[in-house]
């Protein structure tokens, strides 16, 4: 890990153009070169229209998009579909949620691989092949030559995950966003999955985005923690000191909510999450939060440090730190 940024994305607003529902609300989150950050939160927080942010992948005929997301020096947020063509995939790459359907049926796990890298290296199909066929063994398949050519439904669900985590390997990027990448696998290959990708993080020092539901694969992996509720993030912090001492009172009441961690009782948080779209006054927790105050219906907070470096978007954490 560095102090190098890699991505930085500031007072992100995502807002549908159709009725000016807004979907992401004032989104900040800096990513450094060479950590795992995982952006956890409940299914429907957002997670996945922010990562297609990251990725171009917004329709701008439905979506608004204010803020910024800084990398290499330049607002992706400007940039035209072109311009993102080329640095997706090659700078940052992309792993869906299921292995299933992110690959084309109709050609070998090969002629994909090999197509991908020529559209984005200027190099001959012999020399992208070598690329691929490294790539391959890179995730620890064997046999490489024989799943080369291989068709996906030939492939176990673990081996096509594999397979597109060496797809997104042989372009070499900078960063990688991994959303869900292992909710539709086995446990035993989920915890395969995970290793693999932390194995790769620290060989190759890179910047690994992984996005989740599950508080347990950011426990495992992550240096940093982003908790998303609602279109917000909620808690930002390093992994050791939220899982020690969680501030925001979403961010208790998740852990207290799983299994595996030290708690005596199962305590599910009261309620159920609000549709991204809902209007609310106040702080977009105040429906489920059993620490609200008369403020947190009328105002909204904002994302404030306290003292352990922690961010949290709470009044009643961070007006007693007297800011
Ligand atoms: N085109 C859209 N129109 C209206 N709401 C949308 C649209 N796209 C996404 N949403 C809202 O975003 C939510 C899903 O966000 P998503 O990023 O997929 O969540 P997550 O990945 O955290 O499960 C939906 O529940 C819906 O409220
Ligand atoms: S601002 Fe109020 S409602 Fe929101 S999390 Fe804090 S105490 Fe709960
Ligand atoms: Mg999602």
């Amino acid at each position: 890990m560095s102090n190098e940024l890699v991505i930085n994305i500031k007072n992100l607003n995502i807002e549908l153009v159709q009725d000016k529902k807004k979907l992401i609300v004032d989104f900040s989150l800096p990513i450094y070169q060479g950590e795992i950050l995982g952006i956890v939160g409940e299914s429907g927080s957002g997670k996945s229209l922010t990562s297609q942010a990251l990725l171009g992948l917004l329709n701008k005929a439905n979506f608004k998009l204010t803020g910024e997301i800084i990398f290499n020096n330049e607002n992706l947020l400007e940039f035209s579909n072109e311009q993102f063509c080329q640095i997706r995939g090659s700078q940052i790459a992309y792993i869906p949620q299921d292995p299933m359907t992110s690959l084309n049926p109709l050609y070998t796990i090969g002629y994909q691989m090999v197509d991908a890298i020529v559209n984005h290296q200027k190099i001959n199909s012999g020399k992208a092949k070598e690329l691929a066929l490294n790539a391959l063994r890179q995730v620890h398949l064997n046999d490489v030559e024989t799943k080369f050519n291989k068709y996906p439904h030939e492939l176990s669900g673990g081996m096509k995950q594999r397979i597109i985590i060496a797809l997104a390997l042989s372009l070499n990027p900078k960063v990688l966003i991994a959303d869900e990448p292992t909710t539709a696998l086995d446990v035993t290959i989920q915890a395969q999955i995970l290793r693999l990708l932390q194995e790769i993080q620290t060989k190759k020092n890179l910047t690994i985005v992984l996005i989740t539901h599950d508080l347990s694969v950011v426990a495992s992996l992550c240096h940093k923690i982003a908790v998303m509720y609602s279109g917000q993030i909620m808690e930002y912090a390093k992994s050791n000191e939220f899982f020690a001492r969680p501030q925001h009172p979403y961010s208790i009441g998740l852990i207290n909510s799983i299994p595996n961690f030290n708690v005596k009782k199962l305590m599910p948080i009261a309620g159920k999450p609000i549709e991204l779209s809902q209007l609310i006054t106040g702080c977009r927790f105040n429906t489920r939060c059993n620490l609200a105050i008369a403020k947190c219906f009328n105002y909204e907070p904002s994302l404030r440090k306290l003292d352990n470096d922690t961010l949290a978007r709470c009044f009643v954490l961070t007006d007693s730190q007297g800011s």
